[in-house]
């Protein structure tokens, strides 16, 4: 995908499916954000946030949208104006991000409470558990008052499963019968639609509120857009200043997602094939497994037996050796995230290294 200088010197190729934030700005996004439009957003005027903000509440079909720097940024300032009233409590996925990844923010920062659900394989949390979970109004001497519902689409510690518009529509319905909102963490909302095939404003119709991330696998260099109704747009504005993330001339980044989104939603069912073919090539390594039933999108976590005479480690550093970086999780687990600068012949140099570590059998070189 890449080159880097090598010790010698030399250029060495480089494939980094350490995750879908590793990509580098395209030459279109280098020459739009070059030539974007800018002006003070934080006064309200910078016209290319402007059209980026509309262009996405328009495809998300909500009323309106902000930028913000980043996902936990987009998935904070959601959840705090949700649960304005201090002491709120939220329920959302034990292995969520926003529960495990996000610094606690959402309670450090937003005295919001967090009401855990078990996760099941697939990203879910069944409807049953959520509704159980939801406090008697009439306890509020006792309880914090639920106030709203987040789950995670597509389910990055779930492999990137995909939760289906059924479910979502359920959730949806739930949080209405206990007059709830429900957030979307939409980190890749648009890899969830295209592996579904459901447009992707039909697949978060019954949410309140998105954060949909730029940066991910539509590959632009930063940023998030949250979408929702004016009234939680307008709030939202408000605390993304409190939290420092009022930007001035945010053009610059905005004229490159607004690229992302036209050039990369298209291309994300070429990265899931992608992604197949890997997870099938790795299946067929001895020592390493791969559960298919998990790979739905972009995301493929690789599971070393305890019986192969390796460890995660050691297969990083052989793929790191031969320009391939890769997530390790623990000793027996490593995760890889394919996104658009990486190619089938990647993959297949991906594969053949690995064998190779494996086996000890010499590699087949790719041409790349
Ligand atoms: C599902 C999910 N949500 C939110 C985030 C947070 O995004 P950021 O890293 O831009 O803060 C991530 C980051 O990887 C993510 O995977």
């Amino acid at each position: 995908m890449g080159e880097v200088a090598s010790q010698n010197g030399n250029t060495a190729m480089v494939v980094d499916m350490r995750s879908d934030t590793v990509t580098k700005p395209t030459e279109a996004m280098r020459t739009a954000m070059a030539n974007a439009e800018v002006d003070d957003d934080v006064l309200g005027y910078d016209p290319t946030a402007l059209r980026l903000e509309t262009e996405m509440a328009r495809i998300m079909g909500k009323e309106a949208g902000l930028f913000v720097p980043s996902g936990t940024m987009g998935n904070l300032i959601s959840v705090l104006v949700h649960c304005e009233v201090r002491g709120s409590e939220v329920i959302l996925g034990d292995i969520s991000h926003i529960h495990i990844y996000e610094n606690g923010g959402i309670s450090t920062l937003g005295g919001v409470h967090p009401r855990t659900v078990k996760n099941n394989k697939d990203g879910t949390m069944d409807l049953e558990l959520i509704e159980a979970s939801i406090r008697d109004p009439n306890g509020e001497l006792f309880y914090p008052m639920t106030r709203l519902i987040c789950i995670e689409n597509s389910h990055a510690n779930s492999g990137g499963r995909c939760l289906s518009l059924e479910y979502t529509d359920k959730v949806g319905e739930l949080a209405k019968k206990h007059g709830l909102k429900l957030h979307i963490d939409g980190a890749r909302i648009f890899n969830a639609a295209t592996a579904l095939g459901v447009p992707v404003d039909r697949l978060v119709q019954a949410a309140d509120s998105v954060s949909v991330c730029l940066s991910k696998s539509l590959g632009a260099p930063v940023g998030t857009v949250i979408v929702g109704s004016k009234s939680f747009i307008t709030k939202a504005k408000t605390l993304r200043k409190a939290l420092g993330g009022g930007m001035r001339q945010i053009g610059i980044l905005c004229a490159a997602a607004l690229v992302a989104v036209q050039d990369n939603v298209k291309k994300l069912e070429e990265d899931h094939k992608n992604t197949k073919l890997l997870a099938e090539g790795l299946n067929q390594i001895a020592g390493i497994k791969v559960d298919m039933s998990a790979v739905e999108t972009n995301i493929v976590f690789v599971n070393v037996c305890e019986s192969s005479n390796t460890t995660a480690p050691k297969l990083c550093k052989h793929l790191e050796d031969h320009g391939v970086l890769v997530m390790l999780e623990n000793t027996y687990r490593m995760r890889m995230v394919i996104h658009h600068q990486i190619t089938e012949n990647d993959v297949k140099h991906t594969l053949s290294c690995l064998r190779q570590a494996i086996t000890g059998a010499s590699s087949e070189h790719i041409d790349k």
